[in-house]
């Protein structure tokens, strides 16, 4: 795309004046409280600035014309999240006093959407085995750990499918690195800064990077591509194999991947792609919802 578009249209350019931007910054924002409840270790009471702020910004959203049901999706987050802390007993008074003057403002209509599955990790591979409609189905991030050993064996048995990934023209640009020492972990994963809260319990950190010499000037996002195809093949690979785990974003600035390459001595003509964290299921685990849209939302049959 040419640049000119690129900084027209990317989401944090104006983002207060174009309720198309502004709803990407908010979905972000309530994706992460909804993340918080997944976590194993939570922290009670947690993010309640951050909702405060969320709220703030939603009748920005409103007042620039954004959708209704954006707004009925989040509030929906938002009530799960005040009766997830009031459950474990955090004071919540102040939040929800706030939410509840938000919502008859604005007649908001909260619905059953977001918040947090629980799952038993025997019903999910016993009923996961049987067809690739369930199985698909019952992949989520993981952010709920046990410490059960995941032995190498079952990465590499994961590595063996996904030799089949397909890349444009068989190209195969994909490097990996299997980090399994504490020292190595803790600062890769506090480098990446979206896995806090939960990165103490994850046994791999899977970082999967593409190698850009194997494209030509004007191809140069398919390192991407073909690295996301990768990275989805191996999640369900890993998760085939009863290994928990979550993709991690590797989408920061070039400082910051610059910093992190030099540290774990990832050769300049490698592009990090995704972090993969690993680890062990707990017998019963929770999982953040992240509800999906209908197809027919995205999709034109022409
Ligand atoms: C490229 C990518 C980067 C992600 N980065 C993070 C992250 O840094 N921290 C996190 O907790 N989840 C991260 N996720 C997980 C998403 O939140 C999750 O995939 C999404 O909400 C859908 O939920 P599911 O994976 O459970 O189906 C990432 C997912 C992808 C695909």
């Amino acid at each position: 795309m040419e640049a000119i578009a690129c900084t027209k249209y990317i989401a944090d350019g104006n983002k207060f004046k174009d309720s198309e931007k502004l709803k990407t910054d908010l979905i972000i924002r309530a994706h992460a409280i909804e993340k918080g409840m997944s976590i194993g270790k939570v922290k009670i009471g947690f993010g309640q600035a951050k909702v405060i702020n969320l709220l703030k910004d939603l009748q920005t959203y409103l007042q620039i014309r954004g959708s209704k049901e954006t707004v009925n999706d989040i509030c929906s987050i938002i009530k799960k999240y005040i009766s997830f802390n009031k459950e474990l007993g955090a004071d919540m008074q102040k939040i929800e006093h706030l939410f509840s003057d938000f919502c008859s403002k604005n007649k908001v209509e909260t619905n059953e959407s977001g918040g947090i599955y629980y799952f038993n990790y025997e019903d999910i591979k016993e009923n996961s085995s049987k067809n690739f409609e369930i199985f698909s189905q019952s992949r989520f991030s993981i952010r709920d750990f046990s410490n059960k050993p995941i032995e190498i064996d079952l990465i590499k048995k994961a590595l063996k499918l996904c030799e089949r990934t397909p890349s444009a023209c068989n190209r195969q640009s994909w490097s990996i690195y299997i980090f399994q020492d504490e020292q190595q972990k803790k600062l890769l994963f506090n480098l990446q800064k979206g896995c806090n809260g939960f990165y103490q319990d994850m046994q791999y950190a899977i970082l999967l990077c593409g190698n850009l010499s194997r494209y030509n000037f004007h191809e140069l996002n398919q390192v991407y591509v073909d690295g996301g195809i990768y990275a989805m093949n191996l999640m369900y690979a890993l998760h085939f194999y009863g290994v928990a785990n979550i993709p991690l974003t590797m989408g920061h600035k070039q400082k910051q991947l610059k910093t992190i390459k030099n540290m774990l001595n990832i050769p300049d003509n490698e592009i990090p792609i995704v972090l993969i964290g690993a680890g062990a299921y707990k017998e019963n685990y929770k999982v953040a919802v992240s509800e999906r849209n209908d197809y027919s939302l995205y999709t034109k049959f022409i």
